[in-house]
């Protein structure tokens, strides 16, 4: 099994605010994008990562390889979805159009080798790829416009969905190309692949598989990263 990982790291963190974009942030001893490369990197399936960065990012270390497998560069784009698409299309020719590729967020550090193992062995087995994805676990309501409840929704069949997400690589360039040209704003992967008829699998993941989004969020990172083992 030879899967590559893409890497969205092209983002401002403007909601977490400050001067240094949130993937290079230090915690635990070493930046945000360092551990997510890392976790990727360090299971045996994964055989290299392409990382998108911003055209002008002046922060990057440069690194060629990490875990002794391949750590490539390509310039990202506007949106997420544009970083996606353009990783995707760097990736080297070597790379089958058939093979498995893993996307995942540059802001989610604490990613489990073991989750990255069971949401492998379900998109290998899944014709339209695979996610992590967490079940919600809190009261939902639904607010009216004056911000009172206007209902309760259920929250059995709803889940939160977290990366990695698994898909093979040219159906994934091909819904997000076609998403993209009708102006569909997508928040993941699999918005694109749903919206190009497929059906992707669940894979119940890890809690505390979290993105860095705001201050709040970094400290538990620093929390949970540095419990792991090096
Ligand atoms: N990302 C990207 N290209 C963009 C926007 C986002 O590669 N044009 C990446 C981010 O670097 C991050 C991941 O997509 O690793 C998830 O995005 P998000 O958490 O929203 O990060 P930011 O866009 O940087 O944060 P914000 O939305 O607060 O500005
Ligand atoms: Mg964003």
């Amino acid at each position: 099994r030879s899967v590559w990982a893409v890497v969205p790291a092209a983002g401002r963190g403007t909601r977490f605010g400050g001067d240094v974009p949130k993937q290079y942030l230090e915690v635990a001893g070493r930046s945000v994008l360092e551990h997510t490369l890392r976790a990727l990197l360090s299971h045996p399936d994964v055989a290299g990562a392409m990382v998108a960065l911003a055209p002008d990012d002046s922060r990057w270390p440069g690194w060629t390889s990490l875990c002794g497998k391949p750590v490539l560069r390509c310039d990202g784009g506007g949106e997420r979805a544009d970083s996606v698409l353009a990783a995707l299309r760097a990736l080297p020719p070597s790379v089958p159009g058939d093979a498995l590729v893993l996307v995942h967020d540059a802001a989610r550090p604490n990613l489990a080798a073991s989750d990255v193992g069971r949401l492998i062995d379900a998109a290998m087995e899944s014709p339209d790829g695979a996610i992590l994805a967490a079940p919600v676990r809190d009261t939902l309501k639904r607010a009216d416009g004056a911000g009172c409840i206007d209902a309760t929704v259920p929250r059995e069949a709803l889940w939160r969905a977290l990366t990695p997400q698994a898909f093979r690589r040219d159906a994934l360039v091909h819904a997000l190309e076609s998403a993209r040209a009708v102006g569909v704003a997508m928040t993941d992967e699999a918005m694109a692949i749903e919206r190009a008829g497929g059906r992707p699998v669940l894979v119940e993941g890890r809690e505390d598989n979290l993105k860095v989004t705001t201050p709040a969020d970094l400290r538990l990172a620093e929390f949970l990263l540095s419990r792991r083992s090096p």
